[in-house]
């Protein structure tokens, strides 16, 4: 494929080994200090068009650290372990891919990464921000504004056109409505879909439904992208843009990006590659 060479060409990033055990994250006051004047620009609609004000990022910032995360769940009367001490950590403009059968736990371990479950034990830092022990209204408030979600299966309002649906996104992060059109336009040209903006999900390929739907989880500027197996919809070279989108994203905006796939191609453009087996990462 002639998108493989170029990104397998690409100087790796430096991945620092996983923290060491029990050691808290020294992430954040830069972080913390960072997101927040972000904020402050959206609130006062200081922030540029189209791009708000986000303060130069540390290199190689740790985004987040997941240090021991064990996760069950009650089933019949008996715990079922599904994560069984889950170490990790994801930097700075990162891309990180999740590998593992179906069922070895990499949708748990990504919903308790992005705060939408917790752990039984063990700790999670998202910009220095202790998820493992905040409450879901604490972290609902982190992840609206930091994080951004991309599934499988798109998750676009149907009735919706490209546009509205990456608005939405940002209606929902309480971003300024002032800064809704620039933002949205950016966004839509960012993924190649600048012609198709006023087309609605069903006059749009699968592989242009995803990258809506990348738009729309972007449009927020989350520090950290999380997407469950965004490719195992598409043909390889529909998956294929869908990377290419992915490095671009972060080239321009500074994100992390953190995915699931079974596709041994795609895993060629990974900075890093966890390979989850059975609830835990082993090594390859
Ligand atoms: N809420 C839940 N209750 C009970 N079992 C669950 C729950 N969520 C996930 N599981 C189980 O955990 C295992 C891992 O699931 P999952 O994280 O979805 O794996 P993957 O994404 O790698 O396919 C599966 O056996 C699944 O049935
Ligand atoms: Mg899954």
């Amino acid at each position: 494929m002639a998108w493989l060479p170029r990104f397998a060409a690409k100087k790796k990033k430096e991945t620092a080994p996983a923290a060491a055990s029990g050691e808290r994250p020294a992430t954040s006051a830069v972080a913390v200090e960072t997101a927040s004047a972000a904020e402050t620009a959206y609130r006062d609609g200081t922030a540029a068009a189209g791009l708000p004000v986000r303060g130069e990022p540390a290199a190689n910032e740790l985004i987040l650290s997941v240090n021991h995360v064990e996760r069950s769940f009650p089933v019949g009367g008996q715990q079922l372990h599904v994560l069984k001490g889950i170490d990790m950590e994801l930097r700075r403009g990162q891309l990180v891919m999740l590998r593992g059968r179906s069922g070895s736990g990499k949708t748990t371990l990504m919903n308790m990464i992005g705060g939408l479950d917790q752990p039984n034990k063990g700790e999670i830092y998202f910009m220095g921000h202790p998820f493992h022990q905040w409450n879901d209204d604490k972290r609902t408030e982190v992840r609206r504004k930091q994080i951004g979600f991309i599934f499988q299966a798109y998750a676009l309002m149907p009735l919706l056109s490209a546009w509205e649906n990456v608005e939405l996104s940002m209606r929902m992060a309480g971003i300024p409505r002032s800064m809704w059109k620039p933002r949205v336009e950016h966004c839509l040209e960012l993924v190649g879909l600048g012609k198709r903006m006023h087309h609605r999900p069903f006059e749009l390929s699968g592989g242009e439904q995803q990258r809506v739907a990348i738009a729309k989880s972007i449009a927020h500027r989350p520090t950290l992208l999380l997407a469950d197996e965004p490719t195992a919809e598409l043909d390889s070279q529909m998956g294929a843009q869908i990377m290419s989108v992915f490095r671009e994203i972060i080239e321009t905006e500074q994100v992390t990006i953190c995915m699931t796939t079974h596709d041994p191609t795609i895993l060629e453009v990974a900075d890093h590659v966890y390979q989850m087996v059975d609830g835990k990462f082993v090594t390859t």
